[in-house]
């Protein structure tokens, strides 16, 4: 795949900083995986490496991780990181399409991916593709968020639910990936399909706001004509001054779901 643009592109210091936020989703879904030592294992939309490194600490020595990646910034950063880090003899970060996979049929123990859904407009697409890379036995497993699910202390509930329309439309092309996992992973045919839902709560204004791409979704609910300029600049001060008081409160939640290839 040759670069591509990258204007609507996730930042990679993004991606590092909200790693450590979603740590517990992430060692969540590396046990769903469940991991042997030698295992070959998939990372679909690896971003900057943020997984294929761990992964690659618990496949171990005789494991081997490929990590792919539409961006081929990301893959840059992600090779670079596994130098780093000493692990680079083991990893493999391509440049490729969640939708229509380089790899062969039934080749991997294991295939993970992990907030990339909600950036595909057709994610089954993609499952399927994971399921064909999956050896029979092997485990599918996806995290997503659900951004219907964004829910902040002393949001009036119309400014709210105008707010919940630029997360799942605009910040994001499936903002309703979280919830679909589970009907997804049923009619792909995968077995033995289990689900996890976890939390994620704030009471960082700043936090939430980097979270959340707070800027990005006011600058879209501005030019969408779904908010005034007003009303933003009051509820921004109510929350501020709410973090200044250590009140403030949000929260977001997490699905992953995880499902076993019949035919083994
Ligand atoms: C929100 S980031 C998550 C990255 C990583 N999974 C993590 O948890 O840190 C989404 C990633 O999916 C990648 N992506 C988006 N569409 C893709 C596609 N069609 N094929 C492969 N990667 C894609 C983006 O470039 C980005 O790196």
């Amino acid at each position: 795949m040759r670069p591509q643009d990258r204007s609507n592109a996730v930042d990679s210091n993004y991606l590092e900083r909200i790693g450590q936020i979603l740590l517990p989703v992430k060692q969540r879904s590396y046990e769903f995986m469940q991991l042997a030592p030698g295992h070959d294992v998939l990372d679909v939309g690896c971003g900057p490496g943020t997984d294929t490194i761990p992964l690659a600490q618990l496949v171990g020595e005789s494991g081997h991780v490929t990590g792919m990646d539409s961006d081929w910034q990301m893959i840059e950063l992600a090779r670079q990181r596994a130098e780093q880090a000493g692990v680079a003899d083991r990893i493999s970060h391509d440049m490729g399409d969640a939708t229509d996979l380089n790899y062969d049929d039934d080749r991997f123990d294991s295939c993970r991916s992990e907030r990339v859904f909600q950036l595909i407009p057709a994610p089954e697409r993609v499952l399927a593709e994971m399921v064909r890379v999956t050896r029979p036995g092997g485990r599918v497993v996806v995290a997503d968020a659900d951004w219907t699910t964004v829910s902040i202390d002393l949001t009036p509930m119309d400014l709210e639910t105008r707010l919940r329309q630029v997360f799942v439309t605009r910040t994001s092309l499936n903002g309703e990936s979280g919830r679909q996992l589970y009907r997804l992973f049923k009619e792909a045919g995968l077995v033995e399909v289990m689900y996890d839902i976890v939390p994620l709560s704030f009471t960082s204004y700043k936090m939430m706001r980097y979270v959340l791409n707070a800027d990005r979704a006011e600058a879209a609910a501005l030019s969408d004509g779904l908010v005034t300029a007003e009303e933003l600049d009051t509820w921004n001060k109510k929350l501020q001054q709410a973090d200044e008081a250590g009140t403030f409160f949000a929260f977001v939640t997490s699905i992953l779901v995880a499902g076993v290839k019949p035919g083994h």
